[in-house]
């Protein structure tokens, strides 16, 4: 083995000059150094005002493709650069390199922690081949408006899920350490609030208490630094006034101060250029001056701190030391990823013993299983072995469902849904217009069995900077479900999409599968599911509202003093006059083929003392022919506190198989560090008194019971 060489970080801080320091907080794209910036570098991209020297002093990369781009670029680095600190190369692996995993939301349905470890530690065997040694992933945002096209990158609007699922990817990617092989290092982003953007819009205004932030929001986050997540990334968006990139209370107050952090913080793309467009910045010079003051490391995109910080500095406006701290972080993480000892650390310039292997496939088609939702099921699924199905909609023969930011996955290598379901397809159409349908293509569905309709978004609708207002399915799509009607038959439909969207219009559909988009095994697992070789147990991460006009909407939201109840006087109370309050599917909900039944719930006592452990425990019987998958949940209510609490929260779920005709006892343990929550300034607190622990099959059918906390 290679003897790993003595590395002095202070040593090689001292010797750089200051043009050197800056350059290391500097992340450029990987074209800068191949070509040749005065003829083949245009646009506004010669506004970064880069040269040879800035450029060859630059700290890091913003993607790469393949292994061959890598080593040419540090090679031809290396050899220019005086220092010779080798670039590190950072790129967007979201949810996988060439084989495709489940999109995240659709991860989070799986409320399966090990299956998304497993998604995030084959990513990062697979994208590590291609010299990347950091991921921007996960995404941590808590996502509570539809609208918000980026919902599909995260795990949506729970903090505990959030957490634990960002937790799970991060352990994944990291394997038995980032100085290994095979490892990608996890930047969490976007810090923070960036999913409670204003009206869904993608990089609007975000106003969160902090209450809010603490007890919701900034959870995932701190989740999966407590990980081992070495980077955190700016969001694009102001958090209360201040744009996250110049924030200091969340890069110096939180992050710093409160959690204890020493994360290299990184701006979004371009994101310090776009302080001046929030109004916060005169110019590029004072971005400059915030963004360090402020705490963040490296600037991606942007050339404020290669511009001005050296100036800045020697005229006494900016403390060295301030550079100094965010130099040495960069430089400790190179370090510690192992690029001093193997600039090349990574790469390999054949790949195809590692990607796209055929166990990798399986352990993506096998991901997917767990992660698609049954929405409805009125005994039209599983299918019969020699069904006959007409397939009908703009997805039944389509490629294009691996989802958005699958930059590498080939869309061509993997099969439509036509393609699996051939044997059985009479008769197939994609047109999205009803009007498109003869009479003649009547005569011929008539002969099937079932109808299923591929129905959804493209995945360009989802993804950043894709925001809708309109979250129906597009083009009238759900029109389609007329031809079921006409030829009296039972229909499925299978929606492929990246944010929840309303669904009133399909509900006359006997069957109803959420796919989200399911990467690189789609079509196979969708087909293992319909026919009964799996039995699905996807459950939302997210409320599916009923209309537009119900967000946000989110199943842990407070009591209001005048809430809609069952049987009172419900004139003057929290109400729409022209819509229920509720999702029309709400979180944590999902159906199985198995027939799961609560009984039994207990608590180990009524009365819980400050440092007792309550066990809380509940029978689920499976009463069918079924094997299957259970998520079981478990939420409190804290009724009476300093501060008003969420009507419940989420604390903990367990993902149970239990086999036909069986049963399982699940057991919980609840202790003092569950029922604390936050309070405005950010400290922890608990109340004594009255608290219900629900525990179901999701956040709207559970069984109750309640104990006290004492002294
Ligand atoms: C996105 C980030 C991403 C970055 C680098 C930005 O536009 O907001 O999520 O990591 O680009 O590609």
């Amino acid at each position: 083995m290679q003897k790993k060489k003595e590395i002095d970080l202070n040593q090689i801080l001292n010797n750089l000059t200051m043009k050197e320091k800056i350059g290391q907080l500097l992340q450029i794209a990987p074209f800068y150094f191949i070509r040749n910036i005065d003829v083949e570098i245009f646009g506004w991209l010669r506004e970064l005002n880069l040269n040879e020297e800035k450029i060859f002093n630059a700290g890091s990369v913003l993607g790469i493709g393949s292994a061959k781009d890598m080593i040419e670029v540090q090679t031809k680095y290396l050899s220019k650069s005086r220092h010779k600190i080798p670039l590190i190369f950072m790129a967007d692996i979201i949810h996988g390199y060439k084989t495709i995993f489940p999109v995240p939301i659709a991860l989070a349905s799986s409320f399966n922690e090990e299956l998304v470890t497993l998604s995030a530690r084959l990513s990062a065997e697979e994208a590590s081949t291609a010299g990347i040694h950091v991921t921007f992933s996960p995404m941590a945002d808590l996502s509570r408006d539809p609208r918000w096209g980026r919902v599909v990158e995260g795990f949506g609007e729970d903090p505990v899920l959030s957490s634990r699922m960002a937790a799970a990817m991060v352990k994944g990617y990291i394997g038995e350490g980032i100085d290994k092989e095979y490892t990608l290092t996890p930047c969490v982003k976007h810090f923070a609030g960036y999913g409670a953007c204003d009206g869904g819009r993608d990089y609007n205004t975000v106003n969160i208490s902090n209450v809010d932030l603490f007890n919701m929001h900034l959870k995932p986050y701190k989740s999966a630094l407590d990980a081992g997540s070495r980077l955190i990334m700016a969001a694009f968006n102001t958090l209360n006034g201040i744009p996250c990139t110049v924030n200091s209370f969340l890069l110096k107050n939180i992050l710093r101060d409160k959690w204890q952090s020493d994360a290299v913080t990184i701006s979004d793309y371009d994101g310090s250029k776009q302080v001046i467009a929030h109004g916060v910045a005169k110019d590029t010079e004072e971005v400059a001056y915030k963004a360090i003051k402020s705490g963040l490391d490296i600037e991606m995109q942007s050339t404020t701190y290669s511009s001005h910080l050296e100036t800045l500095i020697d005229n006494g406006l900016v403390d060295v030391k301030l550079l100094d701290e965010a130099v040495y972080r960069v430089l400790k993480l190179k370090k510690d990823i192992g690029i001093f000892d193997n600039p090349f650390k990574g790469a390999v310039l054949d790949d195809s013993k590692i990607v796209l292997t055929e166990d990798k496939l399986l352990r993506s088609k096998q991901i997917a299983h767990e992660s698609l939702v049954m929405l409805k099921n009125d005994g039209v699924l599983p299918l019969k072995k020699d069904c006959k199905i007409a397939l009908i909609g703009p997805y039944a023969d389509s490629r294009n469902i691996i989802g958005p930011w699958s930059w590498h996955g080939k869309r061509d290598l993997h099969e439509s849904l036509y393609e699996v379901l051939l044997n059985h397809v009479i008769f197939m159409k994609t047109e999205e217009d009803i009007c498109k349908y003869s009479d003649s293509d009547i005569d011929i569905i008539k002969k099937a069995d079932v109808i299923l309709f591929a129905l959804g978004e493209s995945d360009w609708l989802s993804g950043e900077a894709h925001s809708r207002t309109d979250i129906n399915l597009p083009n009238n799509q759900a029109k389609l479900l007329e031809i079921a009607n006409i030829s009296k038959l039972k229909s499925v439909v299978l929606l492929f999409n990246g944010r929840p969207l309303t669904l009133n219009n399909i509900q006359k559909a006997d069957s109803i599968i959420e796919c989200w988009f399911l990467g690189s095994k789609s079509s196979e697992a969708i087909k293992d599911v319909i026919f009964g070789n799996i039995n699905p147990s996807g459950k939302l991460p997210i409320s599916f509202p009923r209309n537009v006009g119900q967000i946000p909407i989110y199943y842990n939201h407070l009591n209001t003093g005048r809430p809609l109840t069952k049987n009172g006087n419900n004139e003057y109370v929290s109400k729409y006059l022209d819509s229920p309050n509720e999702p029309l599917y709400p979180f944590g909900y999902g159906l199985s083929y198995s027939n799961f039944e609560y009984k039994d719930m207990k608590l180990s006592k009524t009365k819980m003392k400050l440092n007792d452990v309550l066990v809380a425990q509940v029978e689920v019987v499976n009463n069918s022919k079924y094997n299957g998958k259970e998520t079981v949940q478990l939420y409190i209510k804290d009724h009476f506190a300093e501060i008003s609490r969420p009507v419940m929260e989420l604390i903990a779920f367990k993902k149970i198989q239990v086999e036909a005709y069986q049963r399982a006892i699940v057991k919980f343990k609840i202790s003092i560090n569950d029922l604390m929550y936050f309070d405005s300034l950010g400290n922890k607190k608990y109340d004594l008194g009255k608290f219900s622990v629900m525990i179901g099959t999701s956040s709207v059918e559970y069984l109750v019971k309640e104990f006290e906390l004492v002294e």
